[in-house]
């Protein structure tokens, strides 16, 4: 296993509707991923993770699972999705799908059933009973429906149409079990497994209790419960009978040290870490000390994961201010640092945060349930908007900006969420021929990474922080990177005898000048190969 391929595998999340529509419906669909495997070989990803592409009514874009065993009409036909995974085997691209375990849709043929009788037998499926208890959704309200047929309530831990499917029933793990099978036999080269360490709830249903200002409900019986690591072993096991599959968990958690008990041998391979991933704000103190943390928690046993954007949260461009500049620092750190990287689908040509003008042209729904409370907490009407729109997870799922005609490259037709109008500028047409833009950036980064065994899975000799300056040395057998990131607005040095050295990478400057300090400049990413090695090192040159 330690080979595995995904150690130095960067993924790229396609935002399955928003990447490339194919046949015109204003949708994005297999025939247009495919379309496009040749620009994401090029760019240098090894990996896709898909969103989900299963028959869905979408109320949660997909995450609402009415079929396990198809390919949604709007995003295609199995033949189109299994030429897709040909073409994208021939081009060494991998793909991971993303596998929705905990919730089905309430279309699903399960839940119809379940929901018909009590003494139906696929009621426990699902889980019913005669009172709720206070758990909240993680969406917003409560996280109990009553169903009047039957007389009882059932429980969604999201939207009310993600009906919570009950993996303390054998039957149930077993058919989930083979759906897992059906997509590695067509194959599938792992999953994405959606917030997975929600999948097991507390068998008593306590109430959970809230925080000081009784303001926030903490999600203490509603994830992390005893006995979910062995449901995932069972999982994992299922998933790794097959040889080279991979698997990342989504893992809603701050803590590293529960994110760490999901991981290792007959676990998942690694886990999103959203103590790093989702950082709000602008801050290299937290940025440093998380990575540091991970570092300390993880070392040698483990491999962290690195990313900053995703379809659930705003661009990291937008949340740290909208520079381009700084932008690309952050997408130094993620593929050069220890860890996985997951790129998201526009962040590699600094697509910016969309933000839904009018209730109308709001998609998703989260933000619909937040204005839905905030409306039924007696908020105004703008008020409960503004929070519509900041719990909104839009922002992020506008259309790929391919070019600047009128609907982007998108699509031929309108797309079924707004495209943003500065995509007549920020577009992979424009980026592709300039230097200095964003994408030739990111494809300058991954190409250096392809070169050099260090930055894919070399350890980490220093790791160090100087007022806003992160910089951290990587070894891999004879080799050693220095990268040194500056996200502050001054020059900053570092103690290097700089003729040591050899520049692999700078945005800002085509050679080093001799001497015993390194200057780094505002904005700077500088990656360098200690000098012995550089005859052999297939050497990457950027302006
Ligand atoms: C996490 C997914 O990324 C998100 O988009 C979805 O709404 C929830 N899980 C519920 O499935």
């Amino acid at each position: 296993m330690n080979h595995a391929w995904w150690k130095k595998a960067v993924f790229y999340e396609i935002y399955v509707p928003s990447f490339k529509d194919g046949n015109g419906d204003g949708v994005g669909d297999f025939s247009g991923i495919t379309s496009k495997l040749d620009y994401l070989k090029e760019l240098g990803i090894d990996g896709l993770w898909l969103t989900p592409f299963y028959p869905s009514p979408k109320v949660d874009n997909g995450y609402d699972i009415s079929d396990y065993f198809g390919i949604d009409p709007s995003y295609g036909t199995m033949e189109e999705f299994e030429s897709f995974l040909i073409e994208a085997h021939k081009r060494g691209i991998r793909v991971i799908a993303d596998l929705v375990l905990n919730h089905t849709s309430s279309e699903h043929q399960w839940f119809k059933e379940s929901r018909s009788s009590r003494d139906n037998p696929k009621r426990d499926w699902y889980i019913w009973k005669d009172q709720p208890n206070n758990w909240e959704s993680f969406f917003s309200g409560p996280a109990w429906e009553f169903d009047e047929a039957t007389d009882q309530y059932y429980y969604h831990a999201f939207a009310k149409e993600q009906v919570y499917l009950n993996w303390a029933n054998p039957e149930l793990r077993q058919v989930m079990f083979n759906v897992m099978r059906f997509w590695l036999e067509k194959g599938v080269d792992g999953f994405r497994l959606d917030v997975i360490n929600f999948l097991k709830v507390q068998d008593s249903f306590p109430n959970n209790p809230y925080d000081h200002d009784k303001k926030e409900q903490i999600h203490l019986h509603d994830k992390d419960q005893e006995g979910i690591t062995s449901v995932i072993r069972e999982i994992s096991e299922v998933i790794h009978q097959y040889p080279d599959k991979f698997i990342v968990g989504e893992v809603g958690s701050e803590e590293i040290d529960i994110l760490k008990n999901y991981l290792g041998t007959g676990k998942l391979d690694v886990a999103f870490n959203f103590n790093i991933g989702s950082i709000g704000t602008f801050d290299v103190e937290q940025l440093y000390s998380e990575l540091l943390a991970t570092e300390e928690a993880y070392g040698l046993d483990q491999n962290a994961t690195l990313f900053f954007s995703s379809h659930d949260m705003p661009r990291f461009i937008s949340r740290f201010g909208g520079d381009n500049e700084r932008a690309k620092l952050f997408a130094a750190l993620m593929l050069t640092a220890k860890g996985v990287p997951f790129i998201y689908q526009g962040d590699v040509i600094g697509m910016q945060d969309w933000l839904p003008a009018t209730l109308d042209a709001m998609r998703d729904v989260q933000g619909k349930l937040v204005y839905e409370k905030s409306m039924n907490d007696g908020l105004p009407r703008e008020e409960a908007f503004k929070k519509a729109v900041e719990g909104c997870r839009d922002k992020s799922r506008t259309p790929m900006q391919w070019d600047s005609s009128l609907y982007a490259g998108f699509s031929e037709s309108e797309p079924w969420i707004t495209i943003p109008s500065n995509s007549v500028t920020v577009n992979v047409e424009n980026q592709m021929n300039d230097p200095d833009s964003m994408l030739s950036f990111y494809h300058s980064l991954l190409k250096l990474r392809k070169h050099h065994r260090s930055l894919q899975s070399g350890e980490y000799e220093i790791l160090q922080k100087q007022d806003d300056m992160i910089f951290f040395t990587r070894s891999a057998g004879q080799e050693r990177v220095l990268v040194a990131l500056n996200f502050s607005s001054e020059d900053k040095t570092i103690d290097v005898q700089t003729d040591r050295y050899a520049l692999l990478l700078s945005n800002k400057r085509t050679s080093l000048i001799n001497g015993n300090r390194l200057e780094v400049m505002p904005n700077e990413t500088m990656i360098l190969l200690k000098s012995e090695e550089k005859i052999n090192s297939g050497e990457v040159h950027v302006s």
